[in-house]
């Protein structure tokens, strides 16, 4: 990853945040609910979706239960979110490639689906809709997009579902290429919205479980020595909020920022040609969820 010098940005003091109305899908679970949980304690509106609550005791903190590894459900789940009225939404659902190719009843790979293909699916009717019905909005609505954007991942087009050959870590690389170019092409596409990729680095989480084994004495062990050495989801939350306000983002779009918010540079194998054959790529495998869709192509 190499930094981005050319973007400086300054904090947004939490107080913000008060008020303002965020998406959170796959704010439930690991980092997405640690930045819920936070940007709630200082007075937003959040939203999450996933398929286990655990803040039912938190003020500010609604929950919309949705399996985002069926496509059906993420249009679903998407057409009805506030996204109108919200001023920030953030993707943090995510899991790892298992060892073995898994397939959801879609017929989609499930890491493609749960990771990036949703998403793809949501934006199709967020985006357009996104902060639209807002009055007095202080900034333009803006899209986070978690991943693991700068690494140099392009994925294969060509092989998108992953159907040819198989690989944990190939199949993995799809959805990272898949999110980071989700972002470019959302800059692209929507200059209405300010649309920024996250990468978090290495946090301890449960993310690493389908690749591991849920819950196996070895994936215990990687998450206890990866607690020892990176941050965890609450640190992490705590460094990378006042950048989701900060007004300095008014001037950039399509910007990635690393695990200490710092901004990096996109990976250079994403070129437009390359993302245009990836997004046709992704319509196609999306297409019998995308129907009926008036919403514009991404
Ligand atoms: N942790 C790391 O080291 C790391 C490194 C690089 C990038 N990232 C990225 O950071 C983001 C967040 O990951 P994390 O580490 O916080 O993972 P995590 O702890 O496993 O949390 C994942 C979230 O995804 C949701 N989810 C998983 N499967 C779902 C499904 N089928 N339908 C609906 N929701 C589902 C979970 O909700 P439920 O629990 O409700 O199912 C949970 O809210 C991901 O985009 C990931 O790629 C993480």
């Amino acid at each position: 990853m190499r930094r981005d010098r050319k973007i400086v940005w300054h904090p947004a003091g939490m107080a913000a945040i008060a008020g303002k109305r965020v998406i959170v899908v796959g704010g439930t679970g690991g980092i997405g609910r640690a930045i819920s949980r936070l940007l709630a304690s200082h007075g937003a509106d959040v939203t999450v979706v996933g398929r286990r609550f655990r803040d039912a005791d938190r003020p500010g903190i609604a929950f919309v239960p949705a399996d985002l590894g069926l496509m059906g459900e993420a249009r679903r789940v998407a057409e009805e979110l506030p996204a109108g009225n919200a001023d920030i939404l953030i993707f943090t659902t995510g899991i790892f490639a298992a060892p073995h190719r898994q397939m959801t009843t879609d017929g989609i790979e499930r890491d493609l689906a749960v990771s990036y293909l949703n998403r793809f699916v949501m934006l199709r009717s967020l985006a357009p809709r996104l902060g639209r019905d807002r009055r007095d909005a202080a900034f333009r609505p803006r899209i986070f997009v978690m991943g693991y954007p700068g690494t140099g991942a392009a994925g294969d087009p060509g092989d998108l579902n992953a159907e040819r050959r198989y690989t944990a870590l190939g199949a993995h690389k799809n959805t990272i290429a898949g999110n980071e170019m989700l972002v470019i092409n959302l800059a692209r596409r929507f200059p209405g919205i300010g649309s920024f990729g996250l990468n978090p680095g290495l946090i301890r989480t449960d993310i690493r479980g389908n690749l591991l084994g849920e819950n196996s004495l070895r994936h215990r062990i990687v998450e206890t020595l990866i607690g020892l050495l990176a941050p965890d989801a609450d640190s992490y939350a705590r460094r990378i909020a006042p950048l989701l306000l900060s007004p300095d983002l008014e001037r950039f779009n399509g910007a990635m920022f690393d695990r200490k918010a710092r901004a990096i540079l996109p990976t250079a194998a994403l070129t437009p040609d390359h993302i245009d054959r990836f997004m046709a790529a992704s319509e196609r495998l999306a297409q019998p969820w995308l129907e009926g869709a008036s919403s514009p192509r991404l």
